[in-house]
């Protein structure tokens, strides 16, 4: 069951009450933390200074999601600060191969995201480059809406090629991951899940997170 994470998302916690609600989830593998830029994305919620508070007070290490333009400029601050996995957007990017590899040589782990609609076949190239690859099942910008299970077959096309070639690399899902739907994405390949509503939505943040953990290995293969 190792090989299975659930990252929750703070998007869904209560900004002012950051630390109480780090603390609620404490049995997570990661905590996500979504950077928006009101431009790569239709919404904001914060910058470098709020993460850089947030890693010093979260119990479990930092899965930053950038949805920012020119993250060429802005992500290495990320790693430097000291967030575990730093993952920009494929479209946003100018040169995501110099990127990753600055990423990692800071020491964070690297990650490339692609919103639905973004075809996963360019990523093949950049394999040996990137740590994770974060596979959108909602548009990015907002939580609580719903899985789109039309992106699972491109996820198999991934896993496919990830298995193919033996690459090490952890495949992420997120947007609309709960207990119904996280089977699915398992099932497609991923083995890493980012869950906002289901998990902060829950009246027990841990258990939430145990039910996913289960459900999640449950359908891996
Ligand atoms: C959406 C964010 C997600 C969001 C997921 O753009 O990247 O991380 O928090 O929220 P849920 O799990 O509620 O769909
Ligand atoms: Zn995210």
């Amino acid at each position: 069951m190792s090989d299975v994470r659930i990252n929750p998302s703070i998007l869904a916690a209560d900004f002012v009450n950051m630390q109480a609600e780090l603390a609620r989830i404490a049995d997570a593998d990661y905590v996500h933390v979504d950077v928006m830029d009101n431009h790569f994305v239709p919404n904001l919620t914060f910058g470098p200074q709020m993460v850089e508070r947030i890693q010093a007070t979260s119990p479990v290490p930092l899965d930053v999601h950038l949805m920012i333009d020119d993250p060429d400029r802005w992500s290495p601050r990320y790693a430097e600060l000291g967030a575990a996995s730093v993952t920009f957007h494929l479209e946003a990017a100018n040169e995501p191969v110099a990127l990753a590899r600055r990423l990692r040589a800071i020491g964070a782990r690297a990650g490339v995201a692609v919103k639905p609609m973004t075809p996963v076949e360019p990523l093949f190239d950049i394999l040996d480059d990137v740590d994770q690859i974060l596979v959108m099942t909602v548009e990015p910008g907002f939580g609580g809406q719903s899985f789109m299970p039309e992106t699972m077959p491109k996820l198999r096309r991934l896993a496919d090629e990830c298995r193919r070639r033996g690459a090490a690399v952890w495949l992420q899902v997120d947007g609309g991951i709960s207990e119904s739907t996280i089977g699915q994405a398992a099932d497609a390949g991923a083995d890493t899940f980012v869950a906002g509503s289901a998990v902060f939505g829950a009246d027990d943040p841990q258990r939430a997170i145990q039910a996913l953990r289960e459900l999640a290995a449950m359908h891996r293969h």
